[in-house]
């Protein structure tokens, strides 16, 4: 159990909040009053404290812009109906950010002053946790180099911050599906390397073929592994699940693939509904033949921001398969409708998984 410390709130004397600025939030565009904000130095991290969001000021020598040393999260606080605020499993995003700052070589983040910080942050701000249903306050901790350095070596101090933005759905197409397209020449991330941290050198890596591939009207790209450019591993903003036959598959986490708290949450509630939830290699080949057998049901994608993403379409080498006539399936509906249940406090917590903040 964790312990909430009491935290230093220093408040703005000019809240930029507005009602109205929650109709139609998209996503990322808006942020709340005040951050979440911790310092690195000398060895240890000190007390969280919240602070007005506000710009930094920060030296262009700073290393975290010449050579990366960063990483983030991103989980969701939601409005129940009866007006308390649930954050969907925060001990296991902090466990995920803890293995992205050893891969990074962070210091680590302990787990009081992360949900201290962010429960804090929370009740400071909670006006902007939306109420209407699809809608929620975005949550995105991270973490970066702050020496004042050229010299290519692991930093000796950093900046935590979280900061907060009400969201609607990350794709234009909401729960309708998205069209995904394989990247030809490119690659995501090796084993060995990034793909399994959640650091934004893998997310700069996915934007030139991201663009590539909107430009022909694709929603995002799905990535293949980089050696044989064979197996699907996942589409950078969400993992992926394909409903072949009587089998629910998602590409295994060999360490080029992130492992999404959505991706798991997924896997366990398919198993208890009873369905045969596998994960295992699955080959675009597989995809292809799996739909010409007709056998191949569903296609949906899984992420914080996605949620339950369903996919109409997968084009690959010129060739495309349309997944359940485009339209988003059964399977897809329903687990969207339980996790967000779930989230949004209708469903029983069944796995303990939503954290509600009192007071
Ligand atoms: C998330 O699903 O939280 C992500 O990190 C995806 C994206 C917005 C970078």
């Amino acid at each position: 159990m964790a312990e909430i410390k009491d935290i230093e709130v220093i408040k703005t004397t000019k809240s930029r909040f507005d009602p109205a600025l929650l109709e139609n939030p998209g996503f990322g565009v808006l942020f709340s009053d005040h951050m979440c904000s911790m310092d690195f130095s000398g060895g240890r991290w000190a007390a969280p404290k919240i602070v007005p969001f506000a710009k930094i000021e920060v030296s262009p020598a700073l290393t975290v812009l010449h050579y990366g040393q960063a990483i983030f999260e991103g989980l969701k606080a939601f409005r129940t109906k009866d007006g308390r605020v649930n954050i969907f499993r925060p001990e296991k995003y902090h466990e995920r950010m803890l293995r992205s700052c050893a891969r990074l070589c962070i210091p680590p983040v302990d787990y009081n002053d992360f949900i201290s910080g962010l429960e804090t942050l929370l009740k400071t701000d909670s006006v902007w946790v939306p109420s209407k249903r699809g809608q929620a306050l975005y949550i995105r901790p991270f973490i970066f180099a702050t020496d004042e350095y050229l010299g290519v070596k692991v930093s000796d101090t950093y900046k935590f911050l979280i900061i907060t933005s009400p969201v609607g759905a990350y794709y234009k197409e909401g729960i309708n599906p998205v069209r995904l397209t394989t990247p030809g020449e490119y690659v995501r991330a090796v084993k060995g390397g990034l793909g399994s941290a959640k650091t934004p050198a893998n997310y700069a890596a996915s934007l030139l073929p991201a663009e590539e591939a909107k430009k022909k009207g694709f929603t995002q790209v799905l990535w293949l592994d980089a050696i044989e450019k064979k197996y699907v591993e996942e589409v950078g903003t969400m993992n992926m699940f394909f409903h072949i036959g009587d089998e629910l598959a998602t590409p295994s986490l060999e360490g080029s693939v992130l492992p999404g708290v959505t991706r798991d949450s997924v896997i366990h509630i398919a198993k208890d509904w009873g369905l045969k939830v596998v994960e295992r290699k699955i080959s675009i080949d597989e995809v292809f033949a799996a739909s010409n057998k007709g056998i191949l049901k569903e296609a949906f994608g899984t992420g914080t921001a996605a949620v339950i993403s369903p996919v109409g379409e997968i084009c690959h080498d010129n060739a495309c398969v349309t997944i359940n006539n485009g339209q988003t399936g059964p399977l897809s509906r329903k687990l969207y409708d339980y996790i967000t249940g779930m989230q949004y406090g209708d469903e029983p917590d069944r796995y303990g998984w939503v954290h509600t903040i009192n007071g």
